[in-house]
């Protein structure tokens, strides 16, 4: 199997950096020499390979299985559940080598399906984020999803992605998250089949996507982790510092819906150019904060979308961890966990409070269906929508 993979990663290497190579399997990867992610790549093809293992982890509530994979490489170990195809732990060192888990969420499936709100590590979709008032045209037909959030669709609609049960295979370091949404599931036309590959590979958490549809349809799929890099439920993220290389974000509405504009980063509280602490300008008085009680926006990255680019690093000074998030998208949500409010209570009997956790969510622009100037995320029968997101674990003294 490692044959066969370095040959698949040479196969790769050769063709060009921006192609994407089947993998065995019939699965792809995409590879950008002369990155951080690439490095971990390469570190990671002499690397050990993660253990995969898959057990039993009770039943949704209309008596559906669900499943649960723990992924345990030498650096890192995430569990993986069928149901929202989530990320439910991820033990990561500090730097004295000491395990955390370092991703918010429940103890078991009745917790996830009783919250509506949070979307604790779930792959959301099929349109993650925003579309306003739930209503989009494609070709001249116009779609309405179901309204539950603010007047506008939120992740897809209230029985959006997050809320089904996966099927999974295991795969090499990791698992493959499969989703049929039929024609017309929550107003979305064409049947999409929807793929997500989780793997563990060195020091990253790698997410692969891709969908096809039988109709012309929109997709915006992206994980929803809320990262504490000092440990789950060890207190607030403010003083995490967090660089973002993205000179533009869009503003939005009081609903929270894009005003289409792509505004300048400096001089406002969402200058995250230079590494700078979630909490040094969160209170501040800015109209933008104020909306959704913090930092909840999209972020318009500099990189190419399409090959893999820097999204985001986080530092913790606590624990010494970092995070680096890369991606193939064109948007990053940085959401500071403004709406936890103490009703939450997680793993480890621990109580979730406003700032306890974080959201990178590599995506499209909100609203891209009704922005013409967005990046589209329109997908067409005979095409395949793939993306790549990578959390890439480390620390610094
Ligand atoms: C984010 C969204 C927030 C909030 C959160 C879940 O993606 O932007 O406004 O809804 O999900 O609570």
């Amino acid at each position: 199997m490692m044959l066969k993979r370095t040959v698949a990663a040479m196969a790769v290497l050769l063709v060009g950096p921006m192609l994407w190579a089947a993998e065995p399997g019939g699965s792809v990867r995409q590879a950008v020499p002369g990155n951080e992610a690439a490095s971990v790549r390469s570190a990671a093809s002499t690397r050990q390979a993660a253990s995969v293992h898959e057990a039993a982890w009770g039943t949704a509530a209309d008596g559906t299985p669900v499943k649960i994979f723990t992924i345990s490489g030498h650096e890192l170990t995430a569990r993986i559940a069928t149901f929202g195809a989530r990320v439910v732990s991820i033990e990561a060192p500090d730097r004295n080598g000491r395990m955390a888990d370092v991703v918010l969420g429940y103890d078991d499936v009745a917790q996830y399906e009783k919250d509506t709100n949070t979307y604790f590590g779930a792959i959301v979709g099929r349109y993650g984020n925003r579309i306003a008032k739930g209503t989009f045209s494609i070709d001249g037909k116009t779609y309405h999803i179901p309204l539950n959030n603010n007047g506008n669709a939120l992740h897809g609609g209230p029985e959006g992605f997050s809320s089904k049960v996966w099927t999974a295979r295991m795969i090499p370091d990791g698992v493959e998250m499969s989703l049929v949404s039929p024609d017309g599931d929550m107003g979305f036309p064409g049947t999409l089949t929807v793929h997500v590959r989780y793997s563990v590979e060195g020091h990253a958490l790698r997410i692969l996507y891709s969908a096809t549809t039988t109709k012309p349809t929109v997709v915006n799929l992206t994980n929803h982790s809320y990262f504490n890099l000092a440990g789950d439920g060890k207190g607030s993220i403010l003083d995490d510092v967090l660089m973002i290389p993205a000179d533009r974000y869009t503003p939005v509405d009081a609903t929270q819906i894009p005003t289409g504009e792509l505004a300048p980063v400096k001089g406002t509280p969402f200058d995250f150019l230079q590494p700078t602490a979630i909490g040094a300008r969160i209170d501040e008085d800015n109209a933008q904060l104020k909306i959704g009680g913090g930092y909840d926006h999209n972020f318009v990255l500099n990189g190419k979308p399409g090959s893999l680019h820097l999204a985001a690093k986080v530092y913790d000074p606590k624990s010494g961890r970092t995070l680096t998030v890369m991606t193939t998208q064109p948007g990053v949500q940085f959401y500071s966990g403004n709406f936890l409010d103490g009703k939450q209570h997680g793993k480890y009997g621990v109580t979730y409070e406003k700032y306890s956790g974080f959201c990178l969510e590599t995506q499209h622009f909100p609203d891209s269906p009704n922005e013409p100037k967005f990046p589209s995320t329109l997908v067409k029968p005979g095409e395949t929508m793939r993306s790549e997101t990578e959390f890439v674990f480390g620390v610094r003294p």
